[in-house]
């Protein structure tokens, strides 16, 4: 027998304090729910609207309403494509919370269109949230994520990128290169952090999707041929569900994870491979 200590905990985040960018819908909320439901004390959600049917707030209302939770969601209305958005950010954690355990940079922009037409301000908008929005929500939480992290429980960044960062899922009239380039990028900053602030009791890591309804791909599935089509195509024969999500999120800011610094995970029924095939006999 060999002493694995604390198995009973090893997918538990009791007494942890969350951050999600990008919370108040889809995949941000997928880990928003999860943290709660595995025990997290505060989940702060931030997205930049704050009312409205898709707002933070009827997000906090919702997941505050989770049976059997302990802990609580809080909503802070934030662009954290803007340095100005982050710096509130930051102050109003540390004014709520005072520590941090878990960031998720999960807020991401996309945009797509034939390659020449491009506006350059579509490029500005996905860099800005995807890579420069990213690298500078990190930077400035670096000192709580610091404090609170351990040797034996080190505090974690997750950047939600996509399998676009490893492959060219699509071109043409929908194509979204610059979104792919951005997310390449996203996987690179998790490598830089891992290095950087792995010393510091920090783990970083990429949750990188392939296909999940939601406001910002439904489009890109409905042109891509529709949910049945992309479904067919996956080795897995379906689309991203929440628990998905969940699943490689607790796994990767639990007890679990605590040694998994710098590695990239697809969460993608292993589509990204897709150019194998079943043979008939
Ligand atoms: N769904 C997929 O199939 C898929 C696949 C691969 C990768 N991803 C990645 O997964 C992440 C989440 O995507 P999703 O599909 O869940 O998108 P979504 O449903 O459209 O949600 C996006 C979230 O980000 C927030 N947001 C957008 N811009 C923001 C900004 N500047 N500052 C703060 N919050 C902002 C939105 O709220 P507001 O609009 O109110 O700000 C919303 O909460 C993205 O990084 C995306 O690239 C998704």
């Amino acid at each position: 027998m060999s002493d694995i200590r604390g198995f009973d905990k090893f997918f538990r985040l009791d007494g942890k304090v969350a951050i999600v960018t990008g919370g108040s819908r889809g995949l941000g909320l997928h880990a928003a729910t999860a943290f709660l439901l595995a025990g997290a004390k505060t989940v702060i959600i931030t997205a930049r609207k704050a009312g409205g049917p898709q707002g933070i707030d009827q997000a906090v209302e919702k997941l505050n309403k989770l049976p059997g939770i302990t802990g609580r969601a809080i909503g802070i209305p934030a662009n954290v494509a803007e340095i100005e958005g982050i710096e509130k950010l930051v102050n109003e954690t540390k004014r709520l919370e005072g520590k941090l355990d878990i960031l998720v940079a999960n807020a991401g922009a996309t945009w797509g269109g034939p390659f020449e037409p491009t506006p350059d301000w579509s490029s500005q908008k996905v860099l800005d949230l995807n890579v420069r929005g990213v690298f500078n929500l990190v930077r400035l939480f670096t000192p709580m994520l610091d404090a609170a992290g351990t040797r034996q429980d080190p505090s974690r960044i997750i950047i939600v990128s996509s399998t676009a960062a490893t492959n060219v899922p699509h071109v043409g009239e929908h194509g979204t290169i610059m979104y792919s380039a951005s997310k390449a990028a996203a996987h690179h900053l998790t490598r830089n952090f891992a290095v950087e602030l792995g010393p510091r009791n920090i783990t970083t890591n990429t949750v990188a999707p392939g296909f999940f309804p939601s406001k910002l791909a439904n489009g890109l599935i409905e042109s891509l041929g529709g949910e049945k089509l992309l479904s067919e195509e996956t080795p897995r024969k379906r689309l991203g569900e929440p628990e998905d999500i969940a699943g490689v999120m607790i796994y990767l800011c639990s007890p679990a994870g605590n040694y998994i610094n710098g590695e990239d995970i697809a969460v993608d029924g292993g589509r990204r491979l897709g150019s194998g095939r079943l043979s008939r006999i």
